[in-house]
């Protein structure tokens, strides 16, 4: 298959390809993050028992639309970078331990904390593709940037609950 080219500036151009390569290896990272706690939020919303868990149940439950939101915004930019969305043979093995289930659907802490895991390594990873792209790819910067805020907004939403729960 022959993929023509024609954007002379900017991320698209033929000059900037190994930057490029550079960029859709770490947006997939990114989808597959965004997968995972969708996968593992959707679990542990449903999975929570109890009173007292509810406010965060709840919570967990509309972040699975956002983060669905957000690999969404990272498989558009792959295929705009001229690469290619994984499907589920290429899904990670390094799993994120901390949002397994447990067993115990009332251990309420040990989800928080699991989600203060999983949002914490989202902001690093996407903190790193902020940097990657500075004055090369503004439009994949210009998303990361909003997304990250979102993550920054539920770590501190999460960094509540863990100091009203422990
Ligand atoms: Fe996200
Ligand atoms: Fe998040």
């Amino acid at each position: 298959m022959t993929v023509t080219h024609h954007a002379s500036a900017g991320i698209l151009s033929d000059q900037h390809a190994a930057k490029r390569e550079e960029i859709v290896e770490l947006l997939t990272t990114a989808y597959w993050m965004e997968i995972e706690t969708v996968t593992n939020y959707l679990a542990q919303s449903r999975n929570l028992d109890g009173i007292r868990a509810k406010d965060v149940a709840d919570d967990l439950a509309a972040d699975v639309t956002e983060e669905l939101g957000h690999a969404t915004l990272f498989a558009e930019r792959i295929k705009d970078l001229y690469g290619t969305v994984p499907g589920s043979a290429d899904f990670p093995r390094d799993y994120d331990q901390g949002l397994q289930p447990n067993g115990d659907p009332t251990d309420l802490v040990s989800v928080i904390k699991g989600v203060i895991d999983a949002e914490s390594g989202a902001i690093s990873h996407y903190t790193r593709i902020i940097e990657a792209t500075d004055g090369v790819d503004w439009a994949t910067q210009d998303m990361v940037i909003a997304i990250l805020r979102d993550e920054e907004g539920h770590m501190r939403t999460y960094e509540r609950y863990l100091r009203e729960f422990s």
